[in-house]
């Protein structure tokens, strides 16, 4: 093949993958005002009832409760949530606490947003997560994400 022809190929290539990424975002991007700006309001209709409005978690979270089960943790820099690279995050806001990312069978109160939010809002809502903390929780959350942000 002629390498003009190559390099147009490539372009279009390039092109469609940057034109399908602009339509859908598929990261939680904390440099993006309008996303953490959705992303507050999504959190506050859907996740401030359990999560805490100031992101606080419920009242002694880490011990189970008398049904056995977890409550809310905290979303801000004092939970676990930045342990979690934001592949898993997402997947445990879509799809709940399921298999790989909890045993099978695992009993939780939280709930699966499949059905109730778009990918777009969910992203959202983690921007607007991760904006809340310090920046070198930050750092080091988008380092275990495989996201290393140049400075
Ligand atoms: C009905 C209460 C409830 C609502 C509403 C809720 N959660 Fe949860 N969430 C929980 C509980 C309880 C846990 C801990 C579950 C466990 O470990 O068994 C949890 C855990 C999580 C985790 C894992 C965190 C970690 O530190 O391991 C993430 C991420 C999460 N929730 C995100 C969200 C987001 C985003 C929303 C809103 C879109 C939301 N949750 C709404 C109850 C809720």
């Amino acid at each position: 093949m002629p390498a003009i022809l190559g390099s147009a190929v490539v372009l279009v290539a390039v092109g469609a993958v940057w034109y399908l990424k602009s339509m859908s975002p598929t990261s939680a991007n904390t440099e993006n005002p309008a996303q953490v700006a959705a992303g507050k309001g999504v959190y506050r209709d859907n996740c401030a009832v359990c999560h805490g409005a100031n992101l606080e978690g419920q009242p002694n979270w880490r011990e189970r409760k008398p049904d056995d089960r977890l409550p809310a943790p905290p979303h801000d820099e004092t939970g676990h949530t930045w342990h979690h690279p934001d592949e898993h995050l997402f997947r445990i806001t879509k799809f709940g606490l399921k298999p790989p990312l909890a045993p099978v069978g695992y009993e939780t109160d939280m709930p699966s947003f499949e059905g109730s939010l778009s990918d777009e809002e969910i992203w959202a809502t983690l921007a607007f997560i991760k904006s809340t903390w310090p920046p070198q929780i930050r750092e080091r959350h988008n380092i275990l994400s495989g996201r290393q942000i140049k400075k």
